[in-house]
């Protein structure tokens, strides 16, 4: 069973918008949405909407303590299970939409790859787009990752995702159906961050 099935699923049914899924992803969607983690170097990866770790896992086992990990989870319970799961892992309890406060809090100048967990939910589809905000925290080189599920590939809150990430990064490349992971998802990789819309 995957890592933290029963407390992924209870709050699946306390709140199944914002947690999207009733089951952690799988350790093949973990290893497509965390494939741009440098292999060498100091890195500053960004989890957003970590859940219960499954990508968290990952994550930590690529960097083997080199760089700097940062998991962002907006439900308290979440963050604290990950807290305690994950012994001087940096979580902070809150929205994604926070994501350039959190690194100025560290000294951190930027992110060198987020990998992004979050529910089409956490794009909201007016007001300060969230897009903008991870590209502005991407260093040039940098690269974030979103995994979405294949049911909802074509629905409009996953197109106008698209839409806009293709307005903050010149690259957006959609990746295969994982048909391993439970349900089935695919992986939205962006580069190179726009710096001038
Ligand atoms: C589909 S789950 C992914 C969990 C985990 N990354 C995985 O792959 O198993 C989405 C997660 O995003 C969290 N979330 C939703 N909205 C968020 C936001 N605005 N900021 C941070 N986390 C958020 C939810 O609480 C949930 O844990």
């Amino acid at each position: 069973m995957t890592t933290g099935t029963a407390p992924f699923l209870r709050e699946f049914l306390r709140d199944p918008v914002r947690t999207a899924s009733a089951l952690p992803s799988s350790r093949s969607l973990a290893r497509a949405v965390t494939a741009p983690v440098p292999e060498t170097g100091d890195p500053v990866v960004v989890e957003l909407g970590a859940g219960t770790g499954a990508l968290t896992d990952l994550i930590a086992e690529k960097l083997g303590g080199r760089g700097h990990q940062l998991a962002v989870e907006l439900n308290p319970r979440l963050a604290a299970l990950l807290a305690r799961r994950h012994p001087g892992l940096d979580v902070a309890a809150t929205g994604a939409a926070e994501l350039p406060r959190l690194l100025a809090e560290r000294g951190l100048a930027g992110a060198d790859v987020v990998v992004s967990g979050l529910p089409w939910a956490a794009y909201p589809a007016r007001g300060p787009q969230l897009t903008d905000v991870i590209a502005g925290t991407l260093h040039d080189g940098g690269a974030l990752t979103q995994f979405g599920y294949a049911a909802t590939r074509w629905a409009p809150p996953a197109r106008r995702l698209r839409q806009r990430l293709g307005e903050a990064f010149e690259e957006v490349v959609v990746g295969r159906t994982i048909s391993g992971n439970l349900p089935p998802a695919f992986v939205l990789t962006a580069r190179r961050p726009r710096r001038s819309h």
